[in-house]
């Protein structure tokens, strides 16, 4: 597709959704506004002519050797868990603008698919910045008491604005603003005193308000045109000279949304980095695969174990900067379980906190991060400096960490009938004591086809995350089949099956502006198509299927087990993905099934099965 083909799509997709959004009843509203965000989702990070998808915005990843030999790459075998802030002139702004507030991550709020502001008045901004609250200290402590490693802060979004003194551009917090001081240097000394990690964000690509910068203008002030590379060499590279130089040793340097950056203004980066820091880490997304890691999309985390250094950033609300209205706080045990499963997939973990525009922390932030850290006070091993499942992907009651010959079963759901059960481990079991902050409680166990049955207490002492510690006698063996046992639903991604005749990928889209989901979907269903699961059923009885889909139309879908049995039903279909259920599946015999999913009637293109839900019935 053309450049300008794609920019005439984008403008009518934003025509028409404004016509559609008009006139539309707020009820209705409610029910559009995720579909057109789905189909609005790859093309609003568009750059004009120069429209960038988001897959080319984060840039192509980077699958390095493991770097754990090389002192930068101990940063993530010990770290796991980090703290991003992004802090900036759009904190100030808490995505409001002339009146209007604007839905959608705050950092954004400048660029023209959100409030659009014009460069001379988004600048205006900074004579009215003063982040007189700003507390260095008391952010490092909080990422303490949080349990994180080490702070990630934005030293320049893609607003352009240096969070730093700059002396290349005087569009930095020390000249442009009532504050005067450099709050950078005051975070890095009190990480120092506090021994964590520090590191900066940089967005190398875009700049909106430096002539020349991707996104920003094409003239500086007199009317000349001004290249890329001239922005390059005036401001990014002497700008990350000033950060890799002036602030001590850092661990890492974040880079984002190369989009079209050319190579060699990527080698020079990473050349700059490690001459001034050769034990800082370089992020994912500096571009052309030049990381020393991979960074996922916003806000992912992978279902199945991924080999190599990589990490998920997350935010603890929905928006990376602050904005005024964004009360949506990740609980502490949502925060524990994203942790947990990221390190079990082999990742580490960083969490996003925007600080207002002045300065102070949102107390919902803190809350819910020193709440979190509180357990992880307790139950260290989990996390840090922690191995990956055995089982490579999550159980249906929570997640699997490990370190040497001991497996931490973290249980995020808590059976109340007084039993575990955990598939396919193969090893003998020394011992499974229950942790607690000063207790171990032992366990007793026994194993029925090849699932490890534990005694657990029918009441959960642990307010969020309770830990089962199994030591083994050897090293672990397992087998990683999905597991079904009688008292979770077993949620199966299509992610982990075999797509026939059909179409499985992976989808991405914004629910709210720069707010993304992911996940594994199946489409294009050819008549003899169908997707299959292999799992390891516990126990012979009544299963509850549902299916979680999305679609256009009314859909009969059949669902088979290898025993032969299988149900075949009509269910509605809505724009969004949404569960029904399906009806009973008997299955006889206790062991290994597969089971296949089929659509036999309905919109064969575009209805698309995410994934199937399995219950017993009691
Ligand atoms: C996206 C956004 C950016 C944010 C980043 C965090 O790339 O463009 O605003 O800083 O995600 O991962």
């Amino acid at each position: 597709m053309s450049g300008k083909w794609k920019t005439y799509k984008f403008k009518c997709h934003i025509l028409l959704f404004n016509i559609f959004w008009k006139s539309a009843r707020s009820d209705m509203k409610k029910i559009i506004y995720p579909i057109v965000m789905v189909f609005l989702g790859t093309t609003l990070y568009a750059q004009g002519e120069k429209e960038v998808g988001m897959d080319n915005m984060w840039g192509a990843q980077s699958h390095n050797e493991e770097l754990s030999d090389a002192p930068r790459g101990k940063l993530f075998s010990d770290g796991n868990y980090a703290m991003f802030i992004h802090w900036g002139l759009y904190a100030q702004l808490a995505n409001e603008w002339n009146d209007t507030t604007y839905y959608g991550i705050g950092e954004w709020i400048m660029h023209k698919n959100l409030a659009g502001i014009p460069v001379d008045e988004y600048k205006e901004i900074a004579k009215s910045f003063n982040p007189v609250n700003f507390d260095a200290d008391a952010i490092v402590s909080l990422a303490k008491n949080a349990g994180m490693k080490y702070i990630i802060i934005t030293s320049k979004h893609h607003d352009g604005f240096a969070m730093f003194h700059s002396k290349v551009s005087k569009f930095n917090i020390v000249d442009a603003t009532p504050l005067g001081r450099d709050p950078m240097k005051e975070l890095a000394e009190a990480c120092k005193k506090q021994g964590l990690g520090f590191g900066f964000y940089y967005s190398q690509n875009q700049d909106w308000t430096a002539p020349g910068g991707a996104g920003g203008p094409d003239k500086d002030a007199n009317g000349n045109v001004v290249s890329f590379e001239q922005y390059f060499e005036s401001k990014c590279l002497p700008q990350v000279t000033e950060i890799t130089t002036q602030y001590g040793d850092i661990v890492l340097v974040w880079f984002d949304t190369p989009g079209r950056i050319p190579k060699k203004n990527v080698e020079q980066l990473v050349a700059e980095v490690r001459k001034n820091q050769p034990n800082a880490l370089v992020s994912g997304r500096v571009g052309h695969g030049m990381g020393d890691y991979q960074t996922f999309g916003d806000m992912e985390i992978p279902f199945s174990n991924i080999d190599g250094m990589w990490e998920t950033v997350d935010v603890t609300n929905d928006s990376w900067g602050y904005a005024w209205y964004d009360k949506n706080w990740k609980s502490p045990k949502l925060i524990l379980e994203n942790l947990i499963s990221t390190v079990a997939r082999g990742g580490t973990y960083m969490l996003n906190i925007g600080p207002k525009g002045d300065g102070s922390i949102p107390e919902e932030a803190a809350y819910t991060l020193t709440t979190a850290g509180e357990w992880l006070k307790k139950y260290p091993q989990v996390v840090y400096a922690a191995d990956p499942s055995p089982w490579d992907h999550k159980l249906s009651w929570g997640d699997v960490t490990r370190k040497g010959n001991k497996l931490f079963l973290s249980v995020y759901d808590w059976p109340d009938n007084g039993r575990l059960y955990l598939p396919g481990l193969q090893t003998e079991i020394l011992h499974a004591n229950l942790l607690g902050e000063k207790t171990v409680e032992k366990l007793n166990y026994s194993t029925e086809n090849g699932w490890t049955i534990l005694d657990i207490p029918c009441e959960n002492s642990e307010k969020f995350i309770s830990v089962i510690e199994l030591e083994l006698k050897d090293s672990f063996k397992v087998d990683p089949t999905l597991g079904l046992d009688p008292d979770h639903t077993l949620e199966l991604s299509t992610h982990f099956a075999e797509a026939i005749n059909c179409n499985k990928e992976k989808k991405k889209w914004m629910e709210k502006f720069g707010e993304w989901k992911h996940i594994m979907q199946v489409d294009q269903w050819q008549k003899d198509g169908f997707v299959s699961w292999e799992l390891d059923v516990f126990e012979p009885a009544y299963y509850m299927v549902r299916l979680k889909y999305a679609g256009t139309e009314r859909t009969v879908w059949k669902i088979t087990s290898d025993e032969g049995k299988f149900i075949q039903n009509q269910q509605n279909a809505s724009h969004v993905y949404h569960s029904y259920d399906m009806g009973w599946l008997k299955i006889d015999k206790a062991g290994k099934h597969h089971i296949q999913v089929s659509l036999i009637d309905g919109d064969f293109e575009k209805t698309s099965l995410e994934s199937l839900e399995i219950y017993k019935i009691h």
